[in-house]
């Protein structure tokens, strides 16, 4: 049977002081869902539903990101197990393991989820409850186990006696295995006969156990990943454990860092061996560098493909991809759909977007070339521009190989350079250049000599 998971995201998160839901805080790349949903699909889940409540468009509209992922809006919060059982009659999930995980706890691994699910998928238990025991219990969910090691029941904190309180010292983070054909038969028998007069999933045990039906415990010893964020001081320490974590791994894989404490990386970027990063560098989204680059400092990349043996020094890209050994900034901004191939250089003060910049071309200084096609071996002068927005459409430039652009060109788009041609600094380019041509758009220079202090004297003069 394929696994399901099913994600409780429907909570306010009032601690947050937020305009937003919980778990649309970003921690490092993405919103905590996602890092939620990211764990359940690594650790086999091949249908996610997230329960969305406060906030419910928000969370929606981000997962529409997310193909394998549906929605499923608990509209009153009636408690945990109420969520799950929403989601259930939605869906009309009745067989097969299930995940059921907290949407604002974001460091689960993938390989603790598959050790939950284990005793449900193939050890006959109904359900299985993940525990360990923190220094301090206070405020979660006590288990109650029998002498063979099984779950017996799970006590709200607030519904335990303060012998309970201080005796049972297994807790439950919120992380949940069930065999979701028991777990559909039976939640029905949830009551609100508690503290908090809500339906808690964690009652599932006792209801299961009361079929006769065994829930294993599953032990963890790493209490870093089964933290929660409820505080927006909880999701920097959070943000931080994960940088560290990421952080630590590259670095194990070869990547060095001058101080790993600034740099951030998104959990499915992958950097190349020998790769240097220099803080204040962000790598974000599906972004890939390879080997041998230098990358920062200064510089955000956001789903970026970046080959072996390049530099980027402050350099800000955004959906595009780079091949080896090209040199970019200090201070470049290159957008979507830019391809900057082989050998090519792109410097300081430069943007490009949705252009093509062939092997070896150089736009050093001060340029903005959009919606461009330029071939190999060009040279495009400081402060030369494509004008390729006329207020209504977006033209392209084309430029052919081996061209040379003078500086403070305008190339006035739709507009073609051919191959090999000079364009003389200062010119306007409205007309297709042939290639090996000269285009120059210039007026006259007129040179008057001695004119400056002729003037200096008649104004002093009409002064006194
Ligand atoms: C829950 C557990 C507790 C455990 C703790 C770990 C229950 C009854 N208790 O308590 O044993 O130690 O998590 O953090 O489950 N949610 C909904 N709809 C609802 C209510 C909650 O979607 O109607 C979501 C919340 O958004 C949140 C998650 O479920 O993501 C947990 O809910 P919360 O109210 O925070 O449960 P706790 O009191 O922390
Ligand atoms: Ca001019």
């Amino acid at each position: 049977m394929p696994m399901t998971a099913i994600i409780l995201a429907a909570g306010e998160g009032t601690r947050m002081k937020s305009r937003h839901p919980k778990v649309m805080h970003k921690l490092l790349d993405r919103p905590l869902v996602s890092w939620v949903t990211r764990a359940a699909r690594e650790a086999g889940a091949e249908r996610i539903v997230v329960v969305v409540g406060h906030g419910a468009d928000e969370v929606r509209g981000h997962l529409a990101g997310e193909k394998d992922v549906e929605c499923v809006e608990q509209t009153e919060r009636l408690g945990t197990g109420h969520a799950v059982r929403v989601a259930l009659e939605a869906t009309g999930i009745s067989a097969g393991p299930l995940l059921v995980l907290n949407g604002d706890g974001p460091l689960v691994e993938p390989d603790t989820l598959r050790r939950l699910i284990a005793p449900v998928a193939d050890g006959g238990s109904a359900a299985a409850i993940l525990t360990w025991t923190p220094e301090d219990p206070t405020g979660y969910g006590r288990l109650e186990f029998d002498a063979a090691g099984s779950v017996v029941r799970i006590i709200e904190q607030k519904d335990c006696t303060p012998e309970q309180a201080a005796g049972l010292t297994a807790c439950n983070p919120g992380f949940y295995a069930f065999d979701a054909e028991q777990l559909a038969a039976h939640i029905g028998e949830l009551s609100t006969n508690n503290a908090q007069h809500e339906y808690y999933l964690t009652d599932m045990v006792s209801v299961l156990r009361g079929h006769s039906l065994n829930v294993a415990a599953v032990k963890t010893e790493d209490a870093d990943e089964l933290l929660g964020v409820n505080d927006r001081a909880q999701l920097a320490e959070l943000t931080r454990l994960a940088q560290e974590r990421i952080n630590e791994r590259l670095m194990s894989e070869g990547v060095t860092m001058l101080d790993p404490r600034t740099v951030w990386v998104g959990p499915d970027v992958t950097v190349g061996r020998d790769t240097v990063l220099l803080p204040m560098t962000m790598l974000w989204g599906s972004t890939t560098v390879g080997e041998e680059c230098e990358i920062g400092p200064n510089t955000r990349l956001t789903d970026c493909t970046v080959a072996d043996h390049v530099s980027l020094e402050e350099t800000v890209g955004v959906d595009v991809t780079i091949e080896r050994d090209v040199t970019c900034g200090p201070r470049a901004y290159l957008r979507g759909g830019a391809h900057v191939l082989e050998g090519a250089h792109v410097g300081t003060h430069v943007e490009i977007k949705n252009s093509t910049i062939g092997c070896g071309s150089k736009v050093p200084h001060l340029s903005y070339i959009g919606d461009c096609t330029m071939g190999a071996g060009v040279n495009i002068g400081g402060g030369s521009i494509t004008c390729n927005y006329d207020g209504v459409h977006k033209n392209r430039t084309t430029i052919g190989d081996n061209v040379f652009v003078g500086s403070d060109t305008m190339m006035v788009a739709p507009v073609t350079i051919g191959d090999g041609a000079l364009v003389g600094a200062s010119s306007c380019v409205t007309k297709d250049v042939p290639a090996d041509a000269l285009y120059l758009e210039r007026a006259e220079q007129r040179i008057v000599e001695g004119y400056a202090s002729r003037r200096l004297e008649r104004l002093k003069r009409d002064e006194a």
